[in-house]
């Protein structure tokens, strides 16, 4: 029964990767490093505060790589991405964004769909009207950005060869969103340091291997040395300044649920705890990420006792299409979470892609029960699945409480199995809160 027990764990943990990558925030805060509640905060008038949203893998695929045909359909069958639902969820985004008068943005990659030049150059147009509005913008790549062999595009009858883009190239384009105006940029990578604000800098660190592409991406990410060695050096300059610095990058920094390093270690850097150490202990109190799809932070120790926040942030191709709101002043960032449910073309969007995740979960669970030959009696099965999907759905959005759906389906598997239902069993969301939260900056300075 262990064996059994700790077999479904780990299914579960496997099909809730595999389903994020196929394809109304919460109602009280959490205060970190610290006793008071939000009402002890000063208000925010009293503070110099920066608006600060962040949007994260929006795989921003070109109208002009997209006709109606077979290539089309077929894109959309096999990725569950109806290019249209995902223009339209891009432009609310961006809308609410002006309208929320943020005063920076922040993007932590795989800003195109597959790396293809021409997304990129009308993302571009699209992150320029920030500009013009007055809204910093800072962007950094990730795995689907750079050097990509395989680019695509989407009409007639037959994908087609498009052409990707050079790490250069990257630097160039996106000149206006970080590069061309950072305080410092690292030799080894396109890594760079921007100034938030009289007392806040930005440690943007590319953690991407397009260097090795040869037929597709890397989806695994590193720090290189040099880039670690040139972080490190930023930290301490930043500390004897009494800077605080904030850091962003595609790939996590630290596990987001339990044995993430063995299960997906391509979703966070190598050697993650040496680097979300070395970094903590050097002062990096948080660091906004992406790539997982999924809307989770989680807080680490380094040995040295220094917190760092590891801030993910969903995607906008899939469910829950969910972006960040954050408010950062002297002593505090504040994180409110936002969802698209809705576009002005398809009213049901957040059920029709919640429906599809839940699809891909319960097709991949299932399968991988039965390849892994592990003795779960055929009645047993259907409740599983449900966990299963029900968890990877839970997953993604982030604050993952089991409802009465989710218990009731743990129920259904744990009768198949003769046992009492274990709730603690199947919790995995590490803390603090994933989607309303108050990170105190105290001690950084
Ligand atoms: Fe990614």
């Amino acid at each position: 029964m262990k064996f059994l027990r700790s077999s479904i764990f780990i299914l579960i943990l496997l099909s809730v990767g595999y389903a994020l990558r196929a394809q109304v925030p919460g109602i009280h805060y959490y205060m970190v490093g610290g006793s008071c509640c939000a009402d002890d905060r000063p208000p925010l008038h009293e503070l110099t505060t920066t608006r600060i949203g962040v949007v994260a893998d929006l795989h921003y695929l070109s109208p002009m790589l997209v006709d109606e045909g077979e290539a089309l359909d077929s894109f959309e069958r096999a990725t569950g991405r109806v290019v249209q639902d995902l223009q339209e969820v891009l432009d609310k985004v961006f809308d609410n964004l002006k309208e929320e008068k943020i005063d920076v943005l922040l993007v932590p990659g795989d800003l195109t769909n597959h790396g293809e030049r021409q997304s990129h150059i009308d993302l571009k147009q699209k992150l320029m009207d920030f500009i013009q509005e007055g809204v910093r913008v800072f962007v950094v790549p990730g795995n689907h950005d750079i050097n990509v062999p395989n680019a695509r595009a989407y009409t007639g009858s037959n994908p087609t060869p498009t052409e990707s883009i050079t790490p250069g190239e990257f630097a160039e384009i996106y000149a206006p969103f970080g590069y061309s105006g950072a305080l410092e940029r690292d030799e080894a990578s396109l890594s760079y340091l921007a100034e938030l604000n009289d007392h806040t800098w930005l440690l943007c660190l590319d953690t991407n291997r397009y260097g090795e592409h040869t037929t597709t991406t890397i989806t695994g990410g590193r720090i290189r040395e040099e880039t670690m060695d040139w972080a490190l050096n930023i930290l301490e300059i930043a500390k004897e300044k009494k800077v605080v610095v904030l850091g962003m990058m595609h790939h996590g920094l630290v596990e987001h649920m339990p044995y993430q390093s063995t299960f997906f270690p391509q979703y966070l850097v190598e050697g993650w705890e040496e680097r979300a150490d070395k970094l903590a202990g050097a002062g990096l109190k948080v660091v906004f990420t992406g790539h997982f799809h999924s809307n989770d932070v989680t807080r680490h120790l380094s040995p040295s006792n220094n917190a760092i926040y590891d801030v993910e942030t969903a995607s906008l191709a899939q469910y829950p299409f969910a972006y960040r709101i954050m408010e950062l002043d002297e002593e505090q960032l504040s994180i409110e979470t936002r969802f698209v449910a809705s576009t002005p073309a398809n009213p049901n969007l957040e059920e029709e892609y919640k429906e599809k995740l839940k699809r891909a979960a319960r097709r991949v669970g299932r399968d991988r029960i039965k390849n892994l030959g592990i003795p779960i009696p055929e009645e047993a099965l259907g409740p599983l699945v449900e966990v299963i999907s029900n968890l990877s759905v839970m997953h993604a959005r982030g604050d993952e409480e089991l409802d009465e759906v989710m218990k009731g389906a743990i129920v259904a598997f744990a009768d198949m199995l003769g046992g009492e239902a274990d709730f603690d069993s199947f919790s995995f969301d590490f803390p603090p809160e994933d989607n309303r939260l108050v990170i105190k900056l105290d001690g950084v300075r």
